[in-house]
């Protein structure tokens, strides 16, 4: 029903492999990989050799974020790189039919991120070519941020207008969710749960993805 998605930024780097193990003995499927160009966010992280890698280390979905401008240019390389799920900016983007095309025709899962406050109906045409929509509960550009609550609302919004068109665009949401409020949020409808901190912060990653699974299951 959901799946957790640990987001490497808030890894620890010269433990990699071993972090990526841990998040799988958790019980993870989806490895959420932050890729930041320092233009379209005030951060740069990883790029395309660090996901060559990952692929050799991992059977795991590798979900590669990309904030960066003119992400046309590499979206389809990230997919050759190894990663199955790639999500370009829709405000980064302005030729995003074409750009999701590409994805797919490289063998990817299309994604669409759209920022807190880019209103939903710019993904209206978009939504048919995508595999799925990262609704992203922060401003992107960095780890540990606080969940902006009118994400929420936004969410059972974006759920309505994919159920009401009949489509299979999976939810994923990204920034700020922990095991204090996962559970709404997966009520709401998201289907893919990205988090750093929550999984990372304490220091035992296998935990923190167990907790956060333990939190978004309502036991009857
Ligand atoms: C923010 C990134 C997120 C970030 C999430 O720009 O897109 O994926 O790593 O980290 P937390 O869960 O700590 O908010
Ligand atoms: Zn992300």
């Amino acid at each position: 029903m959901f799946e957790i998605a640990p987001s490497i930024l808030s890894a620890d780097f010269t433990r990699l492999a071993e972090e990526i193990a841990a998040v799988e003995a958790g019980g993870a499927k989806v490895l959420h990989v932050d890729v930041m160009d320092g233009r379209f966010v005030p951060n740069i992280t990883i790029g395309l050799p660090v996901v060559k890698s990952i692929r050799a280390a991992t059977d795991l979905t590798i979900d590669c974020h990309l904030m960066i401008v003119e992400p046309n240019r590499y979206a389809a390389e990230f997919v050759k790189a190894g990663a199955d799920m790639v999500s370009v900016h829709v405000e980064a983007d302005p030729h995003l039919q074409r750009t999701l095309t590409e994805i797919r025709e490289a063998g990817g899962q299309a994604g669409v991120a759209i920022n807190p406050a880019t209103p939903l109906s710019s993904l209206e045409e978009a939504l048919p070519f995508a595999d799925f929509i990262l609704l992203m509960s922060v401003n992107p550009g960095f780890g540990g941020q606080k969940y902006i609550h009118t994400s929420t609302d936004k969410l059972r919004r974006l759920r309505r207008m994919i159920d009401e068109r009949a489509l299979q665009t999976r939810i994923e949401i990204d920034g700020g969710i922990d095991a204090s409020n996962i559970e709404k949020i997966v009520a709401a409808g998201a289907e893919i749960i990205v988090s750093g901190t929550g999984v990372f912060g304490k220091g035992n990653p296998t935990k923190g993805v167990k907790g956060l699974i333990e939190a978004a299951t309502v036991w009857v």
